[in-house]
């Protein structure tokens, strides 16, 4: 199980911070870039981030247009020479599958996720959406991503055992929603501990809140890495 430390504080100063801090975890610690960062620093704090250490970059923009649209925004994020990027499962599988040709034209391509249902969904929400079961959507969701070629899916830890069950256990599973140390949900409505995550059969945990809002951020990451 690998760790990824979302990076979504109000400044490109407390980002690069926490990053400088981490940074003799950077062989082990994926920083994930989201749209409040990417909008905000755009290309070139990917390109510093990358200088700071060896860290590898999730760039969190869950594309979700049409399939033309998406493959060349994928194409455009894959040339930034990021390690991982997603779109959303519900975008559909021939969106997904445009999206993939397109990479795999490419010399080489990020890993590419697909979100599945996000995590501050419960099952009353996400039905008012998507009208079913959460469970059978994510499952479905995975099948189509998994057929599309993609390497995994961003899920919650409830649903990752399900999807490598309805895939294969080599299908990646990214778990955001977790909270480490027990430490308080704020909007999320799917969450779990270290331990649930790793029985979990969970590939990559996604941790933010409870890193960058601690007293001593660098050590709830070593904290964590112990325990991984
Ligand atoms: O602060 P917290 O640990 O809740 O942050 C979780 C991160 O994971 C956020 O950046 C959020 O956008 C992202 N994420 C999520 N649920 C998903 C997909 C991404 O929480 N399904």
């Amino acid at each position: 199980m690998k760790l990824c430390v979302a990076l979504d504080m109000s400044s490109k100063r407390e980002c690069l911070q926490l990053a400088g801090e981490l940074v003799d975890f950077s062989d082990k610690i994926w920083l994930k870039v989201g749209l409040r960062a990417y909008l905000r620093d755009g290309a070139g704090f990917i390109e510093e981030l990358k200088k700071l250490g060896n860290f590898k970059i999730f760039l969190d923009l869950k594309l979700y247009d049409i399939p033309n649209t998406m493959a060349d925004a994928a194409e455009e994020i894959a040339k930034l020479g990021v390690d991982m990027i997603n779109m959303h499962a519900s975008s559909g599988k021939r969106a997904m599958t445009t999206v993939m040709e397109r990479l795999d034209r490419l010399g080489s391509r990020p890993l590419v996720l697909a979100v599945s249902a996000l995590t501050s969904f419960d099952q009353v929400e996400f039905s008012a959406v998507y009208e079913q079961n959460l469970s059978d959507a994510v499952r479905k969701f995975g099948v189509m991503s998994y057929e599309a070629g993609l390497d995994g899916m961003v899920c919650s830890a409830f649903e990752s055992r399900l999807i490598k069950d309805a895939t294969s256990a080599n299908f990646i599973t990214l778990c955001p929603g977790v909270r480490p140390f027990g430490e308080s949900a704020g909007d999320q409505k799917r969450v779990v501990d270290l331990g649930v995550a790793r029985e979990a059969g969970a590939d990559f945990i996604v941790v933010g809140r409870p890193i960058y809002q601690a007293q001593n951020p660098r050590e709830i990451c070593e904290r964590i890495l112990g325990q991984i």
